[in-house]
């Protein structure tokens, strides 16, 4: 595998092995610091064309705690702020011998036409492509139910703007793919995708019942016209996760997000702190997930 666009291109086996390799960099506390140097002759680019703190910061670390080097592009400052095209720029990446691209954009598979236009064996590691696909969150996302959860007899919520989530499209991907039969939608009827075998709820009080897992999403406000942007407070109410909704899953559930929060929109401070709460455990996953797949393509 030379490049990773998207979690379908995945086989299950491809899925399963990248989660037990992170979990074995996670046992191994080799995501804590740069003690390896496995990557160590390879040189890796971040080319960040929307804004990120979780995802950038995430591969920076994990590339460097395998040892490459990275560039991190200032997209202000280079010539793309120039009108140099990004395929120009990625040219110009591979004649300094560049090995992996880390690329977020706004427009859906930018990556994949990368991929198809380099000149070089380099990577494409797609970091976010507009609505379409983040197979990384996905990743670490999965690593982070493994380890409170089995696949086998999952029960979880996905809750809130769907439709417009790269998130969402690729962990539910990878929920199949891992064999989970009870994923739920819980939105209202704009936030919801069309066309779905998953079951969808727009009464988040019936949707969220006795499951295991509870995923919050932000509403993608720069995806979305001004007009359909719900009331914050009208949305709270509704599809907002607070103590009193929570205990209405399973007592042992647990809370994630992908970040970045809104709080008091999509979910209240104190269940986003509170002890049922994996979202930062999240992130640290990200840096082992990141390693893994780094290892795994270069
Ligand atoms: N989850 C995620 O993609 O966060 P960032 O936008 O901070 O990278």
């Amino acid at each position: 595998m030379q490049h990773l666009l998207t979690i379908e291109e995945l086989t299950q086996q491809d899925l399963k092995a990248i989660l037990s390799n992170a979990q074995k960099i996670v046992d191994n506390k080799q995501h804590y610091s740069n003690q390896l140097n496995t990557l160590k002759d390879k040189t890796v680019a971040n080319l960040f064309f929307e804004n990120s703190t979780r995802t950038r910061c995430s591969f920076e670390l994990a590339a460097k705690r395998l040892g490459a080097e990275v560039l991190n592009l200032d997209l202000k400052t280079s010539a793309t702020a120039k009108g140099e095209t990004v395929l120009d720029t990625i040219h110009t990446l591979e004649a300094m011998h560049v090995n992996a691209f880390i690329i977020r954009h706004g427009e859906n598979d930018l990556q994949k036409f990368v991929a198809e236009n380099l000149k070089t064996n380099a990577s494409v590691l797609n970091a976010g492509d507009g609505t379409h696909a983040h197979p990384t969150q996905a990743l670490l996302d999965m690593l982070t139910i493994a380890q409170y959860k089995n696949f086998s007899d999952l029960s979880i919520a996905i809750v809130g703007d769907i439709a417009h989530s790269r998130v969402a499209k690729s962990n539910l991907v990878a929920l199949e793919k891992l064999g989970v039969k009870d994923i739920r939608l819980i939105g209202p009827e704009a936030f919801l995708p069309k066309d779905t075998p998953c079951q969808t709820y727009h009464d988040f009080d019936i949707g969220i019942k006795e499951v295991d897992v509870v995923m919050m999403l932000r509403i993608q406000k720069e995806r979305m016209d001004e007009a359909a942007i719900p009331d914050t407070k009208e949305y709270f109410q509704a599809f907002g996760l607070d103590q009193r909704r929570l205990k209405l899953a399973k007592a042992d559930a647990i809370v994630m997000h992908p970040g970045p929060m809104n709080r008091g929109i999509e979910i209240e401070a104190a269940v986003a702190d509170g002890e049922q709460s994996v979202i930062l455990k999240q992130v640290e996953n990200g840096i082992a997930a990141r390693m893994a797949i780094l290892k795994m393509l270069l």
